[in-house]
């Protein structure tokens, strides 16, 4: 069948993403890398830029374990052992020894019982989240949720839903207080990190309230925090948000390995029947590929690269060069919300400055994100800094002074 009418109404909405600036837009293409040497980090090479070399201050490989040897040697090995691709969903033919394995280790690393992989973040988060759901539950939610979340409430069918300014405690606890009596079931669900910000829930404040009301519900009040952008990244040992808080009274628990661990693909840990319950009704795990046994024996490396000397210096050297990078950043002038989490982001506040500092950076070797309306509110335009394990003192410092350069320019 001829399409032509509806291929013009979505190239419409595309010219209207343009007139009002909101488009993604081309995507840049990494052609090549040049490893990273004692002073410096790994150079980015981008298909239009010819000898152009990029310092990559946008990516979520937190630990910077991309061109580890262990890790490559990992993938090699599963790949020798178990081929390529899992062949079928779990419970046809595709759960390997290492999906095993791997959901064990993850359930160890979080003290927790159990552990489910999921072929990503995201589909992990829709699935905890629409399979949790009955009838009687109220889902209360952090306005600056990921995507994920607010589509996995858009998919849920709950009794209703409540959204809580941002880290606003008062308003989460009068909204729970609001659903006492209207409701057998609350789900709270907030990021551990915020990615557009760099700044956390303080989720040991959070389970507090949660705690306090418990007993009000007869099913309880169930939180869950996806800290995707945690989870590796910070923390002393690298347990993320929930270490950084000190909290306990976390019920579910979901990241992603597809950041900090530098491979690919989601899970989320519990206790008692959850996870059960989810392998048992969650469509997300049920009727979709996992990840392959390769990605999963990377994983495995990554986790045990992290829980050896040489991952806590990995993580110390992050800390310190995320400190030197916003310490930068202030001593320049500009603004930042300070935070522990290797997310710096640099507060512009308006759309065009925005625009034209990502495009210095860029003409001058760097690669940030800048976020404008509607990715972030109006007034918070931002561009995104992430600094990385395999970032060197030198690194930071060019980056500075790039900026330093910018402001010269621009004020
Ligand atoms: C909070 C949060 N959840 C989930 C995701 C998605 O992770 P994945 O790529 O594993 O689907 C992201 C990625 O940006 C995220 O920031």
């Amino acid at each position: 069948m001829p399409y032509s009418n509806f291929s013009k109404f979505l190239q419409e909405q595309i010219d209207d993403l343009k007139t009002t600036g909101t488009t993604k837009g081309a995507e840049l293409v990494v052609v090549s890398v040049k490893k990273a040497t004692n002073d410096s980090g790994p150079r980015f090479y981008l298909d239009g830029f010819k000898d152009q070399e990029f310092i990559r201050m946008n990516s979520n490989s937190y630990l910077g374990l991309q061109f580890d040897q262990r890790m490559l040697r990992a993938e090699e090995e599963g790949a020798k052992k178990y081929g390529v691709g899992p062949g079928a969903v779990r419970f046809i033919s595709g759960t390997y020894k290492a999906h095993l394995s791997l959901e064990r280790q993850l359930a160890k690393f979080h003290g927790r019982e159990d552990c489910m992989l999921n072929s990503s973040a995201y589909t992990t988060v829709l699935g905890v989240i629409s399979t949790l759901t009955t009838p009687e539950t109220i889902l209360i939610s952090d306005e600056l949720n990921h995507n994920c979340i607010i589509n996995a409430m858009k998919l849920s069918r709950p009794k209703g839903k409540r959204i809580y300014k941002h880290n606003n405690l008062e308003q989460l606890e009068k909204q729970i207080q609001e659903s006492v009596g209207q409701c057998d079931h609350l789900i709270v669900v907030t990021d551990g990190v915020f990615s557009m910000r760099g700044d956390f829930a303080p989720l040991d404040k959070i389970s507090e309230i949660t705690k306090k009301y418990n007993d009000n519900f007869p099913k309880d009040i169930v939180l869950v925090v996806d800290d995707s952008h945690g989870a590796g990244a910070y923390g002393a040992t690298g347990r993320g948000t929930e270490e950084i808080t000190k909290a306990s009274g976390i019920d579910i628990l979901v990241a992603t390995l597809g950041k900090a661990f530098g491979v690919n693909g989601g899970y989320v840990v519990a206790n008692g029947a959850i996870i059960p319950y989810l392998r048992e009704k969650n469509p997300f795990y049920i009727y979709t590929n996992p990840i392959t046994p390769s990605e999963t024996t990377t994983a495995i490396e990554a986790l045990n690269i992290l829980d050896s000397e040489d991952g806590k210096s990995l993580l110390s050297h992050l800390s310190k060069m995320t400190k030197k990078f916003e310490q930068g950043l202030l001593d320049l002038g500009y603004e930042t919300i300070p935070s522990p989490h290797p997310i710096v982001p640099l507060l512009v506040r308006d759309t065009e400055r925005t625009t034209r500092l990502v495009k210095f950076l860029r003409d001058n070797g760097v690669l940030a994100t800048g976020l404008n309306y509607p990715v972030v509110p109006k007034g918070d335009e931002t561009i995104r800094f992430q600094v990385t394990a395999d970032h060197t003192p030198l690194d930071i410092e060019c980056v500075l002074d790039v900026l330093k350069k910018f402001k010269e320019q621009e004020g």
